[in-house]
Order: C-alpha cells, then sequence, then structure tokens
C-alpha cells in the first residue's frame, strides 16, 4: 500500500510533481485552510503531513494522525505554528524552508521601506479617488532614504541581506540581536548595538526575529517611546513581534510616522481593526516570500524534506534536529 500524504492547501505544482510518485497525495481544496477540527479529522492515518504557517500543528494533532506519522513539512522558513517540542517528544522531524526565500523576503522589505518613506500607497489612493487636481509643493513630504540610519532587528539571513540592500543607498546601518555576527557586521558595515540605541537612532527600523515568547510584543508601548521621532517600523517577519494597540497609538499620536506591515496580529486583520483606518500605514496580506521562482522553490524544498522523512532519511532542512539525538 502506498503511504498518505495530506497537503493542507495547493501549493505549486513543482512540490506535487515530486510526491505523486512517492505516495497517495490529497490535497486540500479550498482557498481557506482547513479549520483545526477539521484538519485533526483529516490527518488521522497519514504518514506525512505538508503543512503551511496557518495550521496549527499541536501534539493533540500529532496524536490524532497516529503512529504512522513520520514527517511533518512546513512550506515555510518559520515554523512557529507547530509545536516543535511535542513533535520531537514524538520522534517526529519538522521540515521547514530556510535560504531560498531569503533574498524575495529582504527585496519586499525594502518594497515596504520605500513606500512607506514616500508614502506611495496613500499617494495611489489619493490619484485613484480623484483628489490630484495640480503638483503641490508641500505635498505629500516623506523621508529621504540615502543617508539615513536603518536599524534591523534579528541579524538572521534576511536581517543581512536587508542590510546589504542598504549599502546602496549610503545608509548607516545599526543592529541588534541576541548574539554578535563579526564576520556578517564587517561585510556589510554594520554597527551592532543594544536595542535601545538602535531605536532611539534609526530613521527605519525593520523586524528580521523569529517570533518566541522572548520576541512577542517587542514593539510594545515602552519601546516605540524610544523610537526616532518621524521614524518608520517595517515588519516582514511575525505579526505578534509587535503589539498592534501600542502601533496604532504610537501611529496616531505621531509618536512615529509610518509603519509598514506584511503581518499582522491577527490574520488576516479584522475588518473593523483600527489601523486599518489609519493613513499612515501601509499593509500586505503577508507575501514576503511570494515570487513565482520562490514559491516554486519552497514547493520542491518542502517535497524534499518531506521525502526524506517518508524514507526515514535525515531531513535536508530540519527546524528540530534534536529529534535525531533520540535513540
Ligand atoms: C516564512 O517562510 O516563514 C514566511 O513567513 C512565508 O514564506
Amino acid at each position: 500500500m502506498k503511504p498518505r500524504i495530506f497537503v493542507t492547501r495547493r501549493i505549486p505544482e513543482k512540490g506535487l510533481e515530486m510526491l505523486r510518485p512517492q505516495a497517495e497525495v490529497e490535497v486540500w481544496p479550498d482557498a481557506l485552510p482547513p479549520d483545526y477540527p477539521v484538519l485533526v479529522e483529516r490527518v488521522q492515518g497519514i504518514d506525512a503531513l505538508l503543512c503551511m504557517l496557518t495550521d496549527r500543528i499541536d501534539g493533540n494533532l500529532m496524536d490524532a494522525a497516529g503512529s504512522r506519522l513520520k514527517v511533518i513539512s512546513q512550506f515555510a522558513v518559520g515554523v512557529d505554528n507547530i509545536d516543535t517540542a511535542a513533535a520531537t517528544e514524538r520522534g517526529i522531524p519538522v521540515g521547514n524552508t530556510p535560504g531560498v526565500l531569503t533574498d524575495t523576503t529582504a527585496d519586499l522589505a525594502w518594497a515596504l521601506l520605500m513606500a512607506a518613506a514616500r508614502r506611495v500607497a496613500e499617494s495611489d489612493r489619493f490619484v485613484r479617488a480623484g483628489k490630484w487636481k495640480t503638483w503641490a509643493s508641500i505635498g505629500f513630504l516623506g523621508q529621504d532614504i540615502a543617508g539615513a540610519t536603518l536599524g534591523i532587528v534579528g541579524f538572521g539571513r534576511i536581517g543581512r541581506a536587508v542590510a546589504e540592500r542598504a549599502r546602496g543607498f549610503g545608509m548607516r546601518i545599526l543592529y541588534h540581536s541576541r548574539r554578535r555576527h563579526p564576520e556578517a557586521e564587517r561585510k556589510v558595515n554594520a554597527e551592532f548595538v543594544g536595542l535601545d540605541t538602535l531605536l532611539r537612532e534609526s530613521d527605519f527600523v525593520s523586524l528580521h526575529t523569529n517570533l518566541s515568547e522572548d520576541t512577542r510584543h517587542l514593539m510594545n508601548e515602552a519601546n516605540f517611546k524610544k523610537m526616532k521621532p518621524g521614524s518608520v517600523l517595517i515588519n516582514t517577519a511575525r505579526g505578534p513581534i509587535v503589539d498592534s494597540g501600542a502601533l496604532y497609538r504610537a501611529l496616531s499620536s505621531g509618536t512615529i510616522a509610518y509603519a509598514a506591515l506584511d503581518v499582522t496580529e491577527p490574520e488576516p486583520l479584522r475588518p473593523d481593526d483600527p489601523l486599518l483606518a489609519l493613513d499612515n500605514i501601509v499593509l500586505c496580506p503577508h507575501i514576503g516570500s511570494a515570487s513565482h521562482k520562490t514559491r516554486s522553490r519552497m514547493s520542491a524544498m518542502a517535497a524534499e524534506n518531506l521525502i526524506a522523512g517518508l524514507n526515514g532519511k535525515r531531513l535536508p532542512h530540519c527546524a528540530n534536529p534534536q529529534v535525531y539525538d533520540i535513540s
């Protein structure tokens, strides 16, 4: 009997082509993800799960899948929706897709930075609304990027790729992370500083940390107050790193000038979310890695991880490598 794989949403064809010869592949057909109780039901008896960041994958779901479940392969680099400790306890490796989406996500962080600095989305709304009557010397004034200070919080692959792009704009680059990265900082001429200094001195603050208990609501009321007046916050990492209520107050009181978010808390934002009423915010629906090439590569990488796990081999990209220490 062929093993059974459940894929929680449609993914680019490349990954599915790799999976089909290996197993019986069932793909959730709807545009919206299966609700948790439905997912729990659908995973029963499967051998492998290919999931998205919108799926809650916890110990209960793993137990519902049963003892045949050999691998969980996430179609994303971030795995904060998966209880990796519960997977490790059960001897299940969890795959993810690091590296392939670095440049694509860094590009979007820059697209957002520039859109916020130069009020692009606001200008677009103004033109479409038929409000453009004449050229104005004091209309839509924004922030200069060239020569400004960029503060990067989290200096992993994506944070560094954002820094590389900043060099072309002659920016001063500050970064803050759990530990110092001397070689990477030399390469992009970045300066390692404490979070307070970064917030105080940066014109643009871009978030690139993982979501963990340490980083949840890292950008809270107190930290917004430390930011430079007129500064801009960019988040392409995870929504809950920013306390939305505190962000709303910072934007509406003018503590900071602008925000540009690809990720929010919750996702999607509710239609009555106060952030939606503000002009000084640019919002995207979590599209950091959304290029044709990258999403196709992510599907291939997720399939590679899944096939390795199905065949009892070490996953090429494993988010819980400790699982291999348990004999
Ligand atoms: C990730 O991979 O974690 C992104 O958020 C989606 O590509």
